[in-house]
């Protein structure tokens, strides 16, 4: 029979807490059809190479000019059969040829309920600095299609926690990793598992 498996790409720029736990994931919930076959990183000294590494899943290590180029860029994609890209903070704009190849194919997971909290500069723990210095009553994740513009494409998935008193940028910021690891592979299954498409 031939194989329906559809390839995931992850693109991450650091620590990958998030690109372990959805390497694990498919790992363990192997149904035949998803599976990380490439992680892509522009920082030659992430983290997130190691924990690949340990996991069996090869890194691409790309500078911007190589990202940005379509012609070594996709023959890296097509090598390892990419068919959908996850970002998984990824700290460079994707250019607009690897958008449109994989069109309605990109997701990505944003630390905040969007659209507060988005653009540029607003990554990891600024983020959960901006929801403090706000004074919101309620922050999340939130997982969305990638567009040609930062953090707006149609939203897929969004989980919404209060906002303690008590929290600072800290605490929120380890309440929203565990929801990031909680949903964020799953939402990726039911997204793009063959039966939801
Ligand atoms: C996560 O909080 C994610 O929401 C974001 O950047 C962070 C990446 O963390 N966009 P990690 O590299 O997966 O640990």
């Amino acid at each position: 029979m031939q194989s329906t498996r559809r390839n995931i790409a992850i693109f991450a720029s650091g620590n990958g807490s998030n690109a372990e736990n959805i390497i694990n994931y498919f790992n363990t919930h192997d149904n035949g059809e998803l599976k990380v076959s490439l992680v892509v990183t522009n920082r030659p000294d992430a983290y997130v190479i190691k924990r690949a590494g340990s996991l069996g899943v090869p890194t691409a290590v790309m500078d911007r000019q190589a990202i940005n180029d379509p012609g070594t860029m996709l023959s890296v994609l097509e090598s390892h059969d990419v068919d959908i890209i996850v970002l998984a903070g990824f700290l460079l704009m994707v250019p607009a040829f690897i958008i449109e190849h994989y069109h309605d194919k990109i997701v990505n997971i944003h630390p905040s309920l969007l659209p507060r909290h988005s653009g540029k500069g607003m990554y990891g723990h600024h983020v959960h600095q901006a929801v403090i210095d706000s004074g919101d009553t309620e922050t999340g994740i939130t997982i969305h299609m990638v567009s040609e513009e930062y953090d707006s494409g149609r939203i897929i998935f969004q989980k919404a926690i209060p906002v303690e008193p008590s929290d600072n940028a800290e605490s929120v910021e380890r309440k929203i990793r565990q929801l990031e690891a909680e949903y964020f592979p799953q939402v990726i299954h039911q997204t793009f598992a063959r039966h939801s498409s």
